[in-house]
């Protein structure tokens, strides 16, 4: 399956940055995304630091470097989590209902998905999505959210413009 799509991932951990654990995440999108046709053009793990964050995703969306960044971790409760912050800030257009629809169906698996904040939003060209950090939470929601997606990305793109007139 093919549909040329470039995803790009973020991974906000701080243990993970500095070597001390092993992000599981990451590697989980990637596995997922290329099962569905995606290339991954980059994958970065960043401490959780706000402005380096934002920094990040507004540098991949203002070059046009990828269609979609796909985020990992940083959306809980911990002091130090900021990705949804560091999402808001750059995004242009936000687009509650694929956060909305990840908690809804997530919450069948755990009440705990009450408690992920992860945002999502539109800058330029490229679609952001946050997902929790861990790679079971990673494997449920961006399953979950796939095939949607995909026709999300075409409308951004300008590839498919009218779903009223099926
Ligand atoms: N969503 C799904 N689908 N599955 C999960 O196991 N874990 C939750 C939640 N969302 C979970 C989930 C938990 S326990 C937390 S604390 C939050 O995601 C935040 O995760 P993060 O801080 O790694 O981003």
């Amino acid at each position: 399956m093919s549909n040329h799509k470039r995803v790009a991932v973020i991974v906000s951990s701080d243990s993970g940055f500095r070597g001390e654990r092993e992000d599981l995440s990451g590697p989980e999108i990637r596995r997922i995304m290329e099962a569905n046709g995606y290339t991954i053009v980059s994958a970065t793990i960043l401490p959780d630091e706000r402005e380096l964050l934002a920094q990040a995703m507004a540098d991949i969306a203002d070059q046009g470097l990828a269609d979609l960044i796909l985020t990992s971790g940083g959306t809980g409760f911990s002091p130090r989590d900021c990705m949804p912050e560091a999402t808001n800030d750059v995004i242009q257009r936000a687009v509650p209902g694929i956060p909305e629809a990840m908690r809804a169906y997530s919450m069948q698996v755990t009440k705990r998905a009450m408690l992920t904040r992860a945002a999502a939003g539109i800058r330029n060209r490229t679609l952001i999505i946050n997902l929790p950090g861990s790679p079971k939470a990673v494997r449920e929601c961006l399953e979950y959210i796939v095939e949607p997606l995909g026709h999300g990305l075409e409308i951004l793109a300008g590839e498919s413009s009218n779903c009223a007139r099926t």
